[in-house]
């Protein structure tokens, strides 16, 4: 199964400051060198970590393929067929909420969706549709011509998170029936949202996933374990 890894909150902290460091680009980099296969990012519409800078350089100096997670906007789509990231990943976007909270309504937004995607089709980026694991919204994203669907696992990874191992079991059935019938129309599946060291292995079970868009957890990780070596690195300075 393949890794993407999203590098969003290492702008996060920096943006902080409003400073250069950390630059996302320099973890992406690490994370290539690391084995990852793939880097992505969100461009929000209030910028609140990456920015169209970010995009850019790291389009330019990473090896991997990016995937840049959008809303469905004009500005949005200007942005992408401007750059040209390998993919393009439709996610819906409030300015209020802390980060996605739900699929995209392909249903509700159909004749919209299957417009808008096809510019971006005819320049060669690959189409996700970010969609909750229901069999209704991954026909309709075959029916619109998405190439591929990445099934939201925030449900899943709240119900690990409050033990509710009953939940846990549900929604991880909803996956893998839905992995299974978003393949059978011919579209690649992927999966994300909300996964951590603890919660990941499940996921990785269902064999129709191709890949995994991992970021906060892997970014939480990065700090504590860093934590250590950058301390002593500065006690190292203070020696004189
Ligand atoms: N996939 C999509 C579509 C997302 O919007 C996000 C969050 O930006 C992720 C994956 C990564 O989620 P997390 O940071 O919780 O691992």
């Amino acid at each position: 199964m393949r890794l993407g890894v999203n590098i969003d909150h290492v702008a996060t902290v920096r943006n902080a400051r409003r400073t250069f460091e950390p630059d996302p680009l320099y973890a992406a980099i690490i994370a290539q060198m690391a084995g990852a296969d793939q880097i992505t990012l969100h461009v929000r519409e209030d910028r609140r970590h990456v920015n169209e800078n970010d995009l850019r350089r790291i389009i330019e100096n990473v090896h991997i393929p990016v995937n840049l997670e959008m809303a469905p906007t004009e500005e949005m789509r200007e942005i992408a067929l401007t750059h040209r990231p390998n993919r393009v990943t439709l996610v819906p976007e409030r300015r209020e909420e802390i980060t996605t909270e739900g699929g995209l309504d392909v249903i509700s937004h159909k004749g919209y969706l299957e417009e808008f995607i096809k510019p971006l089709k005819e320049a060669g980026i690959e189409v996700s549709l970010f969609i909750d694991p229901d069999v209704g919204q991954i026909e309709a994203s075959a029916d619109i011509g998405a190439d591929a669907v990445e099934l939201h696992t925030g449900p899943y990874a709240e119900a690990w998170n409050a033990f509710d191992w009953k939940r846990v079991e549900g929604e991880l059935a909803k996956l893998r029936l839905a992995a299974k019938f978003g393949r059978s129309l011919g579209l690649r599946v992927y999966a994300g949202h909300g996964l951590t060291y603890h919660n990941v292995k499940p996921i990785t079970q269902i064999e129709e996933i191709e890949e995994l868009n991992i970021g906060h957890s892997i970014v939480a990780n990065a700090v504590l374990l860093g934590f250590e070596r950058a301390v002593k690195e500065m006690i190292n300075l203070l020696k004189g």
